[in-house]
């Protein structure tokens, strides 16, 4: 991998506090029921698994796999199912757990793919949006940090497959 620079956004501190006020809003929405938390492989790896150990309800986890881009640095535009869940979600109460919402597209595909299959509840989270870039009304439930237009990696989200397993996120210095 080249050696880009990476400059931190996001701290390793900032993101544990936020998800922990994510876990106990989630929790409190859906108190006294259960919920099956989808994590949408592969960039919502470290946000999901930080999140469902942060709720205090009962919880079924749940992986669904989706791709929008290519190797570069912007969205493709189509978004196609790479991998589906292993349980129906009809009658469940959903959650969506993504890494980040860019133009929304994927966001609204998995609504559109998941609502068909007439779950109770449907729900979204994204640790991080960028309102900017939205090229649908998209709307989430749950955001952890709204940001700029900038690429960013690491806490899950990667260029190039790379920098997922850095435990904070930060901008890609290109230059
Ligand atoms: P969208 O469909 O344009 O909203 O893009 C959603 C997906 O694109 C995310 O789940 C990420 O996998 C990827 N993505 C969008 N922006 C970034 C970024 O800044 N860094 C890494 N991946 C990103
Ligand atoms: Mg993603």
């Amino acid at each position: 991998m080249e050696d880009l620079k990476l400059d931190c956004l996001i701290s390793e501190s900032q993101i544990q506090k936020r998800v922990l006020e994510l876990g106990q809003a989630i929790s409190e929405k859906y108190k006294g029921q259960e919920l099956t938390v989808i994590c949408v492989l592969k960039g919502s790896i470290m946000f999901f698994s930080d999140l469902v150990r942060s709720l205090s309800i009962d919880v079924k986890c749940e992986f669904i796999g989706v791709s929008s881009y290519g190797n570069n640095t912007s969205s493709s535009g189509e978004v196609k199912l790479t991998m589906d869940l292993t349980n129906p979600a009809k009658g469940k109460n959903i959650l969506i757990v993504e890494d980040i919402v860019d133009t929304g597209l994927t966001m609204e595909f998995l609504k559109q793919t998941l609502s068909a299959r007439q779950p109770k509840s449907l729900a979204s989270a994204s640790l991080l949006l960028k309102p900017e870039s939205l090229k649908t009304k998209c709307h989430l439930d749950f955001v952890g940090f709204e940001i700029g237009n900038d690429f960013v990696v690491g806490y899950g989200l990667d260029y190039q497959g790379f920098y997922r397993n850095i435990p904070y996120v930060a901008k890609l210095n290109m230059n």
